[in-house]
């Protein structure tokens, strides 16, 4: 049953919300609402009243009256490019992270077909990416398109985006704070567009959109399930400029992929 929120816990947990809608979050996980005794927390002293509203029994209480539920500025935009405009402007020269600090030229936002039912993503943009203002324009990006192309799709039917909008300097690994802020982004750019299936490309984008750790090995061969969008994982084009072998592993993903999205499967793979 709905109860009423203390005004100061109430007041507490919209700047709360309202802090995390500027930063692009819209989606929250809920905890199921407990009302055994037990499990409430004991009730705040004045004091600690600021800094511990989200953990109190009063954020679930707050689910009730559905606090929470922030529409995104993109929500009710039908057209996904004009969706996908609306999240540009909502990202603008985006300071979230110490990325925009480290010497990014711009921000590599994604792109393609806002009506892709394939999208494509992978880690974070290189230098190429990072002077151009496009993901996957490198070599890295010329082994991608050949594999769109053994897909028998042009690069502009898909979709193709990061899980991180700038380049880490010297191209390391996004840290998990990087991820974490940007991601959000990413998954409005997924809401707008319902693409039919999502190829994850290489570990680190797998390990984020699923939130697993585990071996690409284990990853691939499998769909998952992400927010109700097909999930598969294979490798990153990056890793196969290292180790061409495993692009005949890749073409099976890839197969996997045309056969869920109804595409003939030609007996070529991937150059
Ligand atoms: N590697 C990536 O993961 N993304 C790019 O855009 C380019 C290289």
């Amino acid at each position: 049953m709905p109860r009423s929120l203390d005004p100061q816990v109430r007041r507490a947990l919209t700047e709360r919300i309202r802090f995390y809608n500027e930063l692009g979050i819209y989606d929250f996980y809920r905890r199921p609402a407990n009302d055994s005794p037990a499990e409430v927390a004991p009730e705040p002293q004045p004091e600690q009243r600021e800094e511990m509203p989200l953990r109190s029994k009063a954020a679930v209480v707050v689910v009730e009256e559905d606090l929470f539920a922030v529409p995104k500025p993109e929500a009710a935009v039908p057209d996904p490019a004009k969706a996908l405009r609306i999240i540009r402007e909502d990202l603008g020269d985006c300071t979230r992270c110490r990325l925009h600090k480290q010497g990014r030229k711009q921000i590599v936002f994604g792109v393609g077909n806002p009506r892709a039912e394939l999208m494509f993503i992978g880690e974070a943009p290189g230098a190429d990416e990072d002077q151009q203002g496009e993901p996957f324009v490198g070599r890295a990006g010329q082994l991608l398109n050949n594999m769109i192309k053994a897909m028998g799709l042009q690069r502009e039917d898909v979709y193709i985006a990061n899980i991180i909008k700038c380049r880490p300097p010297g191209n390391r690994t996004p840290e998990r704070d990087e991820c974490d802020t940007c991601s959000p982004f990413l998954m409005r750019q997924i809401a707008a567009i319902q693409p039919k299936a999502i190829v994850a490309l290489g570990a680190v984008a797998a390990k984020t959109l699923l939130a697993i750790n585990a071996p690409m090995a284990e990853f691939r061969g499998h769909w998952y399930d992400f927010r109700g969008t097909k999930l598969a994982v294979t490798y990153h084009p990056a890793f196969l400029l290292r180790d061409p072998r495993q692009k005949k592993e890749t073409w099976k993903d890839l197969q996997m992929v045309m056969r869920e999205l109804g595409l003939p499967v030609p007996a070529k793979g991937v150059e």
